[in-house]
């Protein structure tokens, strides 16, 4: 196997190659933008090219000359700056998608992993919301609420459509809120989880009006990682689309509760309530993970304490800023 990652070099990239080159693979990170700081202790190990998946002859080059037979696509724009620019978001969400897929139709490759998102479903109300939370399966509708949604949709759409019309082999994860290193500096407000853990770390005061009784499904990019590799992997799929998650929801406060196990001086304070993005997104739900389970071999295998120790941990060796 020979793994291609689009935006490897990001958060949920730099963990998947750090988790396939413990399994011995070289992959090739592909990324448009030039920063290895999340990579720095594999860097020995990966291959890194800088390029463009909008330029689709030479992505196309690229899975060629490096004998790809497994793509991660990955490289997206983030909801921000995709509301802020939607000609951009379209390009790289979806005409994005069409150069993966269509490299990798040209170059035969076996399987390509989509890193999907809660945002193809949209705000989350009725039953699936507070305060039931009865957790959400593959087959809930498709309704975004921002173009970055739309983008996971029209790439879902595409991908599934290539598997059906040329043989691409295409699976498509689906996550709720992922916390890792990395995220924060990357993500603004999408990143609240990781602020909390690198204030705690740099012993800033976290002060959180609300929302600390917000339920949500909250994955760290470690078990992010270990899905895509069993997607990879995975033989005798009967349906191709999963829901990853814990399949359980944390709040803020139960956060702060472990993050004062790790320091026991950090100053938290959260108030209590709900909606701690404040309007931004409705997104809170608890992911059904039974699909995966079944079909994938997947289970989280990072609760609250091993997630944020190896946040904590991460950030240390590779020495982010906190
Ligand atoms: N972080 C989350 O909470 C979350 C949740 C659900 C799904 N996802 C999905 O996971 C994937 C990875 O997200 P992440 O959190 O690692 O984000 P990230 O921003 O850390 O990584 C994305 C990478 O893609 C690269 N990229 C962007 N445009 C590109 C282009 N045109 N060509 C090549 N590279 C390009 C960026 O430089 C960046 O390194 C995305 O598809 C994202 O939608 C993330």
């Amino acid at each position: 196997m020979k793994t291609l990652i689009t935006g490897g070099t990001g958060v949920n990239g730099a963990a998947t190659a750090r988790l396939l080159v413990s399994r011995g693979q070289r992959p090739v990170l592909l990324d448009n933008r030039v920063d290895l700081s999340l990579i720095a202790d594999i860097a020995d190990e990966v291959d890194v090219v800088t390029g463009d998946i909008l330029d689709g002859a030479a992505l196309r080059e690229v899975v060629a000359a490096h004998d790809i037979t497994h793509i991660v696509h990955m490289a997206a724009l983030m909801p921000g700056p995709a509301e802020a620019n939607p000609g951009l978001a379209v390009a790289i969400g979806v005409d994005g998608t069409l150069n993966v897929l269509e490299a990798a139709r040209a170059c035969n490759v076996r399987r390509v992993v989509y890193t999907s998102s809660n945002a193809f479903i949209g705000d989350v109300r009725g039953k699936h919301g507070h305060p039931d939370f009865v957790p959400l399966d593959e087959s809930h509708p498709a309704n975004p609420a921002d173009l970055y949604g739309v983008t996971k949709v029209c790439s879902e759409t595409l991908g599934n459509y290539y598997r059906k019309r040329y043989g691409v082999e295409f699976v498509a994860l689906r996550y709720p809120s992922i916390y890792g290193p990395g995220k924060q500096a990357r993500h603004g407000v999408l990143a609240l989880y990781g602020k909390i853990i690198e204030d705690a770390m740099a012993g800033r005061e976290v002060s959180i009006p609300r929302g600390g009784d917000q339920r949500n499904d909250a994955v760290y990019v470690g078990d992010v990682a270990h899905s895509v590799v069993l997607a990879l992997n995975a033989g005798g799929l009967t349906q191709w689309t999963f829901n990853i998650g814990t399949g359980q929801g944390v709040t803020l406060e139960d956060f702060a509760v472990v993050l004062r196990r790790f320091f026991p001086e950090a100053k938290i304070d959260i108030g209590p309530g709900l909606d701690f993005r404040e309007g931004y997104k409705q997104s809170y739900c608890v992911f059904d993970i039974g699909k995966a389970r079944e079909q994938l071999s997947y289970a989280p295998r990072y609760d609250l304490e091993r997630g944020i120790g190896d946040y904590i941990e991460r950030v240390r060796t590779l020495g982010l800023p906190t």
